[in-house]
Parts: structure tokens; sequence; C-alpha cells
């Protein structure tokens, strides 16, 4: 990869033949406004950075919708206003050359990578609350965190300007909560949803991952595995909220002893509001600690996937 001192990302891309994909890369708020009144539609993949598979499917994705004409831009921010004060924020990993590799590799056209003072003024006074689908679930867990990433899409959708954005699932209730922030501030901005990107194990993929060690890392499959058995349960007919808590809490317990259960629920998968029968449309749902690591997951309980 070469990367210039004005902002242009090169790689040789190898597909039969060998050429040059280029992408800008944008680090302040002047450059992107005047970068974005020439680039028509745009579809945008935000993102905290320590790029993985997930975020690398969600890229190629916007490629794939955007097609020739439309651009895809890709932002790397880590923001401080969706950590809480005992959280990682200070240690979040920060590998900026290996993200523009993959954002240029998966197709982006420009990355937007600003500092913190960029986007925030030191006496800002305004923010965006949600205060409904943020108060189960991590919500209940992270207090402040969902106004911390309201914000920060808010200002993001703002800046960029995006026609279209892709998320994806692995982080549900932030997907349902971007829904209703672009519903109710009326952002004329479509979004689309990506499945979970997984390691071959199960294990969903996660800038955090890096932080288990050897051990947390082997037991760490179990939620994947856990939630897949409450699904198999529901397809064979328990439909009560608590008997498939239990199913995933014993088969955590009983195969990953490292764990530490924050939460596990079952709610309807619209509104996440917890429902002790899941006839349809559920979502099973977990955070669990290994060490200071909070891993997520979950999966649908729907009779017909919809590809949401
Ligand atoms: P981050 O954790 O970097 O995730 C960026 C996007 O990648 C989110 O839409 C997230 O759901 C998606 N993603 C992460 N891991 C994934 C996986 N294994 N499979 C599929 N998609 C995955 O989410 C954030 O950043 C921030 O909260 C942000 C929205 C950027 C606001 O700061």
């Amino acid at each position: 990869m070469w990367r210039s001192d004005v902002g242009v990302v090169c790689v040789g891309v190898f597909s039969g033949a060998a050429t040059m994909a280029r992408m800008d890369l944008i680090e302040t708020v002047d450059e992107l406004r005047k970068w974005r009144r020439g680039a028509g539609r745009v579809f945008f993949v935000p993102t905290m950075g320590a790029l993985h598979e997930g975020h690398a499917a969600l890229i190629r994705e916007a490629r794939r919708l955007a097609g020739e004409s439309a651009r895809v831009v890709v932002s790397i921010f880590v923001n401080p206003l969706q950590f809480g004060p005992h959280e990682d924020l200070d240690r979040y990993p920060r590998t900026l050359d290996a993200d523009l590799a993959m954002c240029v590799a998966a197709g982006a056209d420009m990355v937007f990578a600003p500092t913190v003072k960029e986007v925030y003024f030191d006496d800002r006074s305004i923010k965006v609350t949600e205060s409904s689908l943020s108060g189960v679930l991590c919500g209940a867990s992270r207090p402040g965190h969902f106004d911390g990433v309201c914000t920060v899409v808010a200002k993001l959708f703002n800046l960029v300007q995006p026609d279209d954005a892709v998320f994806g699932k692995k982080d549900y209730q932030q997907l349902a909560i971007i829904r209703r922030l672009v519903r109710d501030l009326n952002f004329p901005v479509v979004i689309h949803a990506l499945e979970t990107v997984r390691e071959a194990d199960g294990l969903a993929m996660s800038s955090r991952n890096r932080y288990l060690s050897t051990e947390e890392r082997h037991q760490a499959p179990a939620l994947n595995r856990a939630l897949k058995k409450a699904r198999e349960a529901w397809l064979s007919g328990t439909s009560n909220a608590s008997g498939l808590v239990d199913i995933v809490a014993v088969e955590i317990a009983g195969t990953a002893a490292l764990a530490r259960v924050d939460y596990i629920s079952v709610v309807d998968s619209r509104t996440l509001m917890p429902r002790d029968d899941m006839e349809d449309l559920g979502l099973v749902a977990l955070a669990v600690f290994f060490g200071k690591t909070r891993l997520i997951d979950n999966i649908e309980l729907h009779r017909e996937q919809s590809g949401r």
C-alpha cells in the first residue's frame, strides 16, 4: 500500500490483471464538504476502525449496492461519547494503516478519519438522546452509550450526507436505534442491514476479540453455540422466553467457565421489548464478560428469514 501526504491511498489489486485501486483519505470537515459536492449518490459505512472481515463485508455490500456510479464512504472514528468512564476508550485498538488497506481492498472510494477535535467542539452542548429502545439489553448495562452512538451517527450523517448506510446485525440494538433515529429525525438515509460475520468456530467477529487470552478465545464460541441451541429448541416448539434463556445459560455455564454473563434476554426483534412467549419475530441477545472484555451476540427467531 502506498499512502501520499495529500490524502490518496493506493494499493495494487490483482484480479486477473494487476491494476491500481485508488481511494481518497480525508481528515477534515472542510475537505469532506468539498469532496461531497461532486460525489453524487453515496453509500456509507460508519466504523470505529480496527477493521476485520465483518467490517469488510459491510464495505463490500455497500460497493455491491453502489454499483459503479455511486461512491462508497467509510468513516473511521473512535467516538469517545459512546464509552463509559470505566470502559476501554484508551485501549481501543487503533490500526489506521491496516484499516486503509482493508477499505481499499473492499472497494471503498473514500475514508473519512477525523480527529476528536475535528468532530467535537470543546464547549458542545447538544446531544441526541434515545429514550425507549436504549433502556434494555446493552443500554441497561451501558448508560449513555446509545446517546453517544446517536449523537455521532447524526453528526456523521450530516457530514457525509449519505443516501444509504450499511450496518451490521451483530449490533442488533444499535441497528434498531439507528432506524429509529432516521425515522424520528427524518434523515433522508436508507438503512441496510447485514448478517453477522463469524469466525470458523462461530465466534462473532469483533474488534474486541483481540483482547481475549488464549483460554478465553477457546471458550468464546460457547456464546454462538448457546444461541444456536436456543434457536433449535424454539424451532422444535419451546417458545417461552425463560425456557430459552435457561438453555443459553446452561450451555455457557457448562462449557465456558471463564464467562461472566451480563445479560441473556429474549425480546421482540422489532421493539426489543421482553415477551414471555415468542411465537415469531423474536431475538435472543446476550452480553458476556471474559475478564474485562465484553462480547455481544444475538440470534433471530424468525419463521421466515427476512434478510432484514
Ligand atoms: P464498530 O463496532 O466499528 O462497527 C461498525 C459496523 O460494523 C457496525 O454496523 C457493526 O454492527 C458492524 N459489525 C461489527 N462486527 C460485525 C460482524 N462480525 N459482522 C457484521 N457486521 C459487524 O458500531 C460501531 O462501530 C459504532 O457504534 C458506530 C456505529 C461506528 C458509531 O460510532
